[in-house]
């Protein structure tokens, strides 16, 4: 039965260039969408570029430029650059848009009528010279814990602190160099926790959400759902909010919308109907491919909203992991940073189109680029054993029999078994075990290149009696290789369609398999891929180092600068913890209780008494003497073995994998902690 499937990329933010981990969520997307193609169903796949907010509007600034004229640059970078990885979106649009004005004040219009918006005033960073509030990645100032200058407002890249932008010392605008000031202003809330029992259902039913991101999900339930701050004081890049004179709709609110917007902008071309795609009652199919950092605006904001407002909701939300790069996050001075178009002016797109895809399965753990391996891994898989296969036959038939393929094939069962294998990958495919789908293709290319070098056509054809074997066996192998190529061709795109002008017989797809070509000519083979050359990807990375060099000032980075994820304490509610240098003056078993171990701890004249959860890591012995930190205005508890008067701070999994904190010398008992 035919599907109807929409499906949607994250919409990159317009403040800067795409690079290579950005990449890894368009390429699983635009695999999946062309697998769904090629099985014959109805797919729309529509991006945008995300345009809002404070970080577009500054760079503007900087540049001297409009953020529109920015904006269209940043989009056309972005269009350019998809297009030559061959990310196919029908569209590609804008939030920067008539289409998602209107949804973005239809959807709030109608959460407001419905009573799911509330205002109150809020407290904010405030630069006097710029006369604008400041996004606390737009503070900058002296770590509050380890001294180090020039850290952001949330936290510090140094010693890794998270705290609030009032902590910093010496706190600066990154926008002027003024002293911000705190000062008040009325915002506008999206109620969340009306939506509880909805979201809860929603995450119950059907498999919304991978496994992982629905135990994450859990935790923000305990955590509470609080209401989500959808506004933003002038000047700001982005709508005013219709009933809201010099407020603005907060970037992450008309981001998503930003699907429809597109959608819509599709529809407007092509005379789709928006409705039989949005409507509540839609029977079609919508997916969000993200990466796992935006998990909670579009699993739990997001959903709840498009209820809210009367409209249908996702059918999945599905997270990729983050690339790594030689097992490490990308980095700027390692030249890991590597930009989409940097890549592309050194290394063909389909090379790291099949890395991912090989790498790549259902879940969200993260994916390393390893350079070594992926030079080895494509050199071995795509031109030693795909292409391979039909550069050892092609010729024959080209050159000894007028391009023609023999009239049978010697060896039915062998094509048979291949063509077999369909169900199987499809399935894989439509999981997104892509890997796994990978391993099964590369094993068959195994078998194809197997069956060659058992049959040597090569020998065969210096015994003239024997040319008729000749030609069957390349008829075999050559057909083979159309199964393959078939199979491969949501991954790798662009050598399909090599493939297919190469066997003239239209567009492969994945019925077609079942049926092997014969008697009919091919054309003039054409060398489909050659071999990552290592220098490349030298020159490449040496090439990313210059980037980094070129790059403009400092763009404080994206939207996630008041990313809801991280559960934020306010400030005075960590100010109340009183935490202490203490010394474990003594550690001891406690009869009858296997987890826990008795410390008295030394706060510099006073003692406590405190039971922890360490007994797994540490024997008793290990800690007497030994500095650690501890909570000391904890409430005292009562428990089993006696009342415990406070606690000490351990960080790890548990286990034998649980490590109390260990000050450096020179802190001494009694010392207050900040
Ligand atoms: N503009 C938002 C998304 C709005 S969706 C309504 C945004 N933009 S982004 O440019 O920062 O990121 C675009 C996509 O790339 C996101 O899915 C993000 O998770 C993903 N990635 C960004 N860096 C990445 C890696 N290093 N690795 C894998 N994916 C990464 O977020
Ligand atoms: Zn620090």
């Amino acid at each position: 039965m035919s599907r109807r499937i929409l499906v949607t990329n994250a919409l990159p933010y317009a403040n800067g260039p795409l690079h290579l981990g950005h990449l890894l969520g368009y390429v699983q997307a635009d695999t999946w969408v062309r697998f769904q193609r090629m099985r014959g169903h109805e797919v729309y796949y529509v991006c945008a570029d995300d345009t809002h907010g404070t970080p577009v509007m500054l760079r503007a600034q900087r540049e001297g430029i409009a953020p529109e004229a920015l904006i269209a640059r940043m989009g056309a970078e972005h269009a350019r650059d998809f297009a030559d990885f061959a990310i196919g979106f029908d569209n590609y649009h804008s939030t920067h848009s008539e289409e998602n004005r209107h949804y973005a004040e239809l959807i709030y219009t109608r959460l407001r009528d419905a009573g799911h918006i509330t205002r109150r005033d809020v407290q904010q960073a405030y630069d006097p010279e710029a006369g604008m509030f400041l996004p606390d990645r737009f503070i900058k100032g002296t770590c509050p814990r380890c001294g180090a200058a020039d850290q952001y407002g949330d936290s510090c890249e140094v010693c890794g602190a998270t705290y609030a932008p009032t902590d910093l010392i010496d706190a600066r605008s990154a926008v002027t160099g003024a002293v911000p000031v705190q000062r008040s202003s009325e915002h506008y809330f999206f109620r969340l926790g009306d939506f509880e029992r909805f979201l809860r259902d929603w995450l119950r039913q059907g498999d919304h959400v991978q496994p992982e991101i629905a135990n994450k999900l859990r935790e923000w339930f305990d955590a509470g759902l609080r209401d989500w701050d959808i506004s933003r004081d002038a000047p700001y890049f982005g709508f005013e909010i219709p009933d809201a004179p010099g407020k603005y709709f907060y970037v992450w609110l008309d981001a998503p919308i930003g699907y429809m917007a597109s959608f819509q902008n599709l529809c407007n071309r092509t005379g789709l109907d928006f409705a039989d795609w949005w409507d509540k009652e839609s029977d079609a199919e919508l997916y969000h491919f993200i990466g796992k950092d935006i998990a909670y605006f579009h699993t739990l904001f997001w959903p709840a909203e498009l209820h809210g407002a009367g409209l249908r909701t996702p059918t999945a939300i599905w997270c990729n992991g983050f690339i790594t790069v030689n097992g490490q996050k990308m980095s700027k001075s390692r030249g890991t940073f590597v930009q989409a178009r940097t890549y592309l002016q050194h290394l063909a797109p389909e090379y790291l189109r099949y890395y991912f895809a090989a790498k790549l399965g259902a879940g969200v753990d993260d994916l390393d680029l390893n350079l070594e391996d992926f030079a080895n891994r494509v050199n071995a898989d795509l031109v030693g054993k795909v292409v391979n296969i039909a550069s050892r036959t092609a010729s024959f038939i080209n050159k000894r029999f007028d391009g023609k393929l023999a009239d049978a094939l010697p060896k039915p069962d062998l094509y048979a078994a291949f063509a077999a294998s369909r169900e199987e990958i499809a399935a894989l495919y439509e999981r997104r075990e892509y890997g796994q789908a990978m391993r099964l293709i590369m094993g068959l290319a195994d078998r194809a290149n197997q069956y060659i070098d058992e049959n040597k056509p090569w020998v065969l054809i210096k015994t003239p009696e024997r040319m008729a074997e000749v030609q069957g066996v390349c008829t075999q192998g050559l057909n083979l290789f159309r199964v393959i190529v078939s199979y491969l061709k949501p991954v790798l795109p662009l050598l399909a369609a090599k493939a297919e002008a190469f066997f003239a017989a239209g567009e492969l797809a994945w019925d077609d398999i079942a049926e092997p070509l014969l008697a009919r000519r091919i054309e003039t083979f054409q060398p489909l891929m050659t071999r990552i050359d290592p220098a490349a990807i030298e020159a490449m990375i040496e090439a990313s180092r210059e980037d980094l060099q070129a790059a403009a000032a400092p763009a404080p980075t994206g939207p996630l600068a008041d990313d809801p994820i991280r559960d934020e304490i306010a400030y005075d509610d960590f100010a109340r913890v009183d935490l202490r240098v203490v010394r474990i003056a003594r550690a001891e078993h406690v009869e009858g209780a296997d987890k826990l171990l008795r410390l008295t701890l030394d706060l510099g004249g006073e003692t406590r008494n405190v039971f922890a959860g360490i007994k797994s890591a540490y024997a008793p012995e290990d800690l007497e003497g030994k500095l650690t930190v501890m909570v000391a205005n904890l409430a005292p508890r009562k428990m089993r073995f006696g009342v415990s008067e406070g606690m000490v701070l351990a960080a790890g999994p548990g286990g034998k994998d649980l490590f109390i904190l260990n000050p450096d010398d020179g802190a001494a008992p009694g010392m207050r902690v900040k």
